[in-house]
């Protein structure tokens, strides 16, 4: 079975003093800290890149979560490693012709290879990724439009990662975009044991009380 990880995303966060509110959110029992990357072209918003990554590694071990919204990931591939990223995860529409290559090369820089898909993206185009000789780690199945925190969730999603979860009993399935105390239970019903979650967490009085009600959502559903 998958172990849960709990991912706040830091795209919630004050980014003005982004290694405190890391440290609060790992004091808070988060397991891993979901970084959005955004190049202002694959969707309409630009964030951080490498260099804000190496700042954040100074500051702390945490696995770094990095989930790549650009349109041409192998040219971060060497700046994120030698950053310190941990999980290297990118979008299936824009490496249809060179996925083998890409994950070799984030593999090759010690980072996690993931693949992310957007909502109107049908899950079969994931499979092969998933069942190569040089396979991804982890699925991210986008509950929302890529670009921005504090979206509404999609339920119909959840199809995919029951499809998923049937086809693969041990991966990695993330889902990513308005994941939160109301709708982590058809996540976690469905399968996902990766849950990022950017507004409900930092927007919550309490964020720990948050974080450990999904992880206890998706711990119960296995
Ligand atoms: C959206 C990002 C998400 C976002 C999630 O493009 O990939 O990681 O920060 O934020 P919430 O949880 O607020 O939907
Ligand atoms: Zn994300």
């Amino acid at each position: 079975m998958a172990p849960a990880k709990i991912a706040p995303s830091m795209l919630s966060s004050d980014f003005a003093n982004l290694a405190s509110e890391a440290q609060r959110m790992l004091s808070f029992g988060a397991d891993w800290l979901h970084m959005d990357i955004m190049d202002g072209h694959f969707v309409p918003n630009l964030t951080i890149g490498a260099p804000v990554i190496e700042s954040l590694r100074k500051h702390t071990n945490a696995y770094l979560d990095c989930h790549l919204m650009v349109t041409n990931p192998l040219d971060y591939v060497e700046p994120l490693g030698k950053a310190g990223a941990s999980g290297f995860t990118f979008h299936v529409e824009v490496s249809k012709e060179n996925w083998q290559e890409l994950v070799e090369r984030i593999r090759s820089k010690g980072m996690r290879p993931g693949v992310a898909l957007k909502p109107g993206t049908p899950i079969e185009e994931v499979y092969p990724l998933v069942e190569g000789k040089n396979p991804v780690e982890m699925v991210l199945v986008m509950t929302v439009e890529p670009g921005f925190g504090g979206q509404k969730f999609m339920p119909e999603m959840m199809d995919k990662v029951r499809e998923l979860r049937k086809r693969y009993p041990s991966l990695d399935i993330e889902v990513d975009g308005g994941l939160g105390p109301s709708t982590i239970g058809m996540a976690a019903s469905a399968g996902a044991n990766c849950i990022v979650a950017g507004s409900s967490v930092f927007g919550a009085p309490k964020p720990e009380q948050v974080i450990s009600l999904l992880r206890k959502s998706v711990e119960e559903a296995q």
